[in-house]
């Protein structure tokens, strides 16, 4: 009997299992620009390029620009992988050396393509746009300033949406902050103010590093605005959250500092069904899915009921 309840439990498991094989496997598309973007990786995915020097005839091996160097494994797991290089690069790149004066062309920004565009209204592009406008960055820095400082236009990638863990969340967020707050070059490209070092300034907390590990820098540093998922209100430092009872309070330590996660765990779950079932693949036992979850209720109700059947019996036959 119990065998038959084991079975029937395999068996009623089966579409769960299936389903998110077919999910976890549609996931990788092909990026439409793949082919198109060869031309460009050539050189713009090495240290070392290469080029016919029209006036030699010959093959020239050169040094790239390090900052002008990116990965293609990185361009086509983010947002924009289906882009060419030329759909906000002039086409004139294509030709090589580039004209000087290419390095002029304005960019675009994010609002000009997504702003007030109902496609994206998940995403409140325009309250971010508004709530950045009001950020400690864009009123320090005006025009040298913009989205493209934090969102690497090279390799963003949306991380609260999808199937990560609450620590590479707060690995890859921290990152857009340290991309900067940690390079003196990239820093000093939009300030000339001295740039310190974090853990210098953050030594009133007593472990930094593990701070920095399981919290983000925007939870200290923003206000948090109910309606968005990512707050972009950089507020000034005196405003920023020293206090430990923010998120240290009477309740024990990691209940409290969970209580920031449970947050966005919250706010994920109300996702698509799609994100859920892919959630609950890669955090196994999070228990996070409610689908899952009621599968597993019914499943657990089935099986007791199938002890208490073999009981009824074996009691009746005795
Ligand atoms: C033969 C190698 C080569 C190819 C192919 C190439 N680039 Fe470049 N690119 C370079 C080098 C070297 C630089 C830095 C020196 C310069 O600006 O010429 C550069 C610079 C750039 C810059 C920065 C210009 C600046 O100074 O702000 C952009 C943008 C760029 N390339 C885009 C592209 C795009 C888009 C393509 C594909 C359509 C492409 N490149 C193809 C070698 C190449
Ligand atoms: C979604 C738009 C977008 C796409 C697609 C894109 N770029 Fe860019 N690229 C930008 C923006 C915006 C900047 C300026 C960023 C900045 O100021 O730091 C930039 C800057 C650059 C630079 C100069 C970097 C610097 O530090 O000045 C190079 C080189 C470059 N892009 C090459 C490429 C190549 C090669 C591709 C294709 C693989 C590509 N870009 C695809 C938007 C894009
Ligand atoms: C040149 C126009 C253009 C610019 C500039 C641009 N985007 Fe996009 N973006 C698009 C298009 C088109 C798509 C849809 C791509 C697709 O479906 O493959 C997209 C997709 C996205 C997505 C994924 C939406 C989804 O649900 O899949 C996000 C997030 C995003 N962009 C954020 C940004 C941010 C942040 C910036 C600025 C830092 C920016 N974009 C700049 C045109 C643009
Ligand atoms: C100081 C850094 C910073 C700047 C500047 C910035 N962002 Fe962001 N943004 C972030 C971080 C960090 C995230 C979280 C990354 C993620 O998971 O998508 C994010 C996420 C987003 C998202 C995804 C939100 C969601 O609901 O998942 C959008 C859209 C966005 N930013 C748009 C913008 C626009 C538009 C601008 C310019 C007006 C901008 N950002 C400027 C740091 C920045
Ligand atoms: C636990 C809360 C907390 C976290 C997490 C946090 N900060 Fe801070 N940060 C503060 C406080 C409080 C100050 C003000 C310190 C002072 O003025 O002495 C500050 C100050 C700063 C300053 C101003 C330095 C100056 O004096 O000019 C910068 C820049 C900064 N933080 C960046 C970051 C970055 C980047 C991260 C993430 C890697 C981060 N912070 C994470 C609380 C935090
Ligand atoms: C492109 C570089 C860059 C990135 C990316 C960046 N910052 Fe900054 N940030 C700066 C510079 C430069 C300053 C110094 C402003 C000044 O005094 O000129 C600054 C200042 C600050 C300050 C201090 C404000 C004050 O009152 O003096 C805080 C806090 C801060 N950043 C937090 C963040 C956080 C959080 C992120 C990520 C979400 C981030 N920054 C991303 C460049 C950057
Ligand atoms: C932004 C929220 C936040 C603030 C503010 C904050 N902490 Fe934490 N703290 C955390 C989180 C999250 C952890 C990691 C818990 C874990 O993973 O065990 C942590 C861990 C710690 C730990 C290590 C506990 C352990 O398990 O080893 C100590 C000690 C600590 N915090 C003390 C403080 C003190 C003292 C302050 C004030 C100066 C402070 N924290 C401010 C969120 C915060």
């Amino acid at each position: 009997m119990i065998k038959k309840v084991f079975l029937s439990m395999f068996i009623l498991l089966l579409p769960v299992l299936y389903l998110q094989g077919q999910l976890l496997v549609n996931m990788e598309d092909e990026p439409a620009s793949f082919e198109a973007n060869k031309l460009c990786f050539d050189c713009h995915s090495k240290k070392i390029y290469s080029f016919e020097n029209e006036v030699t005839g010959r093959i020239e091996r050169r040094a790239m620009n390090p900052n002008f160097v990116y990965s293609p494994d990185e361009f086509y797991q983010g947002v924009h992988r289906h882009f060419s290089c030329t759909d906000c690069h002039s086409p004139a790149y294509e030709v090589f050396p580039h004209q000087a004066e290419l390095r002029l062309e304005p960019m675009y920004s994010c609002l000009d393509c997504h702003g007030g565009d109902p496609t994206y209204e998940s995403y409140h592009f325009d309250l971010i746009g508004e709530e950045y406008e009001k950020s400690v960055h864009a009123s320090k820095h005006d025009e040298n300033f913009n989205c493209w400082m934090c969102h690497n236009p090279h390799s963003y990638r949306v991380m609260t949406r999808g199937n990560f863990r609450v620590s590479e969340i707060v690995n890859y967020h921290n990152n857009m902050c340290a991309s900067c707050h940690d390079n003196s070059d990239r820093f000093q490209r939009v300030s000339d103010s001295l740039k310190l070092p974090l853990d210098k300034i953050h030594s009133f907390l007593p472990n930094y590093k593990l701070h920095f590990s399981a919290v983000r820098c925007i939870e200290c540093h923003t206000s948090v605005e109910d309606t968005m998922w990512v707050a972009h209100n950089i507020l000034p430092k005196e405003m920023a959250v020293r206090k430990c009872v923010e998120c240290h309070s009477s309740n024990t330590i990691l209940m409290s500092s969970l209580y920031k996660y449970q947050n966005i765990e919250a706010r994920r779950t109300r996702g698509t069904l799609n994100a859920v079932i892919l959630n609950e693949a890669y955090v196994i036992g999070a228990n996070r899915n409610v689908y899952l979850n009621i599968i597993s209720i019914v499943l657990f109700g089935l099986t007791l009921l199938g002890i208490l059947v073999h009981i009824i019996f074996r009691i009746k036959k005795h």
